[in-house]
């Protein structure tokens, strides 16, 4: 019999995460069907419900409803648990298991696609929001030499360096300070400024020449951002495709024990940066 998943979110319209998994599906012999669900703004539960009556194996959950799969979820993951949001949830009888992968995407996709290794690194992540905070546990346990968050609101990058202070060297900074600071070997772009084409306040100095400039919005080309990182030397640029990807490989292997290959969906996914 087919088993079912899908993707919840609201609005769902331009999702990928069908087209992935079913390549994925495809080449891997899976029997599985994978559709969009746009779920009510405020009927997540219900409407979770509704997707294991019929039978439904597992959730990717993307935005508005990370936080609501989080307190839907019977069993957390220790990444999910820290992040304080979910991306990928698993039913098993009663029990809706519930992970978040998007930080590991993201580490997959800078250290085995990008080829650069974070460990002994310079890290700076600019943002406090659900992304960044799904990604910071994943960054520690590569063993970076620095994490530091910088956010506009300056006390939720201080109070998530103090929450996680217990996994590695993580500190907070507030943005004008970066001028003075050594530069940093990978800076991430963890905010939504290039969803509406703007700009978070990092300076040309926090980049490293040769580093690695990674913007987690993809299909979005050269965003400000990037443009920043590539003016101010970095050597390379990244988005957040290969993130997409990978985060899907994750959920897909959690849920069918199969690993994907994930290079060719990068490579048909990708927008040239430029
Ligand atoms: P997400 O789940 O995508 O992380 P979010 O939780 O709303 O979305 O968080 C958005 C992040 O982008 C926040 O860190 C936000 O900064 P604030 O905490 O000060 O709101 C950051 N952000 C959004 N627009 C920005 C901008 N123009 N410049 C700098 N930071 C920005």
């Amino acid at each position: 019999m087919t088993d079912l998943y899908a993707v919840i979110g609201n609005p769902i319209g331009h999702t990928k995460s069908p087209f992935i998994h079913t390549a994925f599906a495809q080449a891997t012999g899976q029997d599985i069907a994978y559709s969009a669900i746009e779920g009510p703004f405020d009927g997540f539960a219900a409407q979770v419900d509704a997707f294991r009556r019929l039978g439904g194996r597992g959730l990717n959950v993307t935005v508005p409803f990370k936080i609501d799969a989080f307190e839907y979820a019977t069993d957390l993951s220790q990444r999910a648990a820290l992040a304080g949001a979910v991306n990928a949830m698993k039913f098993e009888g009663e029990r809706a298991f519930a992970e978040n992968f998007d930080g590991l995407g993201l580490t997959n996709d800078i250290q085995r696609n990008l080829g650069y290794p974070m460990a002994g690194k310079r890290v700076l992540m600019l943002g406090a929001g659900g992304a960044a905070r799904g990604a910071i546990l994943p960054f520690l346990e590569q063993k970076p030499a620095l994490l530091v968050i910088a956010n506009r609101t300056r006390e939720k990058a201080h109070a998530l360096a103090d929450k996680f202070s217990v996994y590695g060297p993580i500190q907070a900074i507030d943005y004008p300070d970066l001028q003075e600071h050594p530069p940093f070997d990978l800076v991430v772009n963890a905010t939504s400024a290039s969803l509406r084409g703007e700009l978070p306040p990092v300076p040309a100095a926090a980049f490293a020449p040769g580093g690695l400039a990674y913007e987690l919005v993809y299909g979005k080309g050269l965003t400000p951002f990037l443009q920043v990182g590539q003016s101010a030397g970095a050597g390379r640029l990244a988005d957040g495709v290969g993130m997409l990807v990978e985060q899907a490989a994750e959920a897909f292997e959690w849920w069918r024990g199969v690993r994907p290959n994930t290079a060719p969906l990068i490579v048909r996914l990708t927008v040239p940066l430029s």
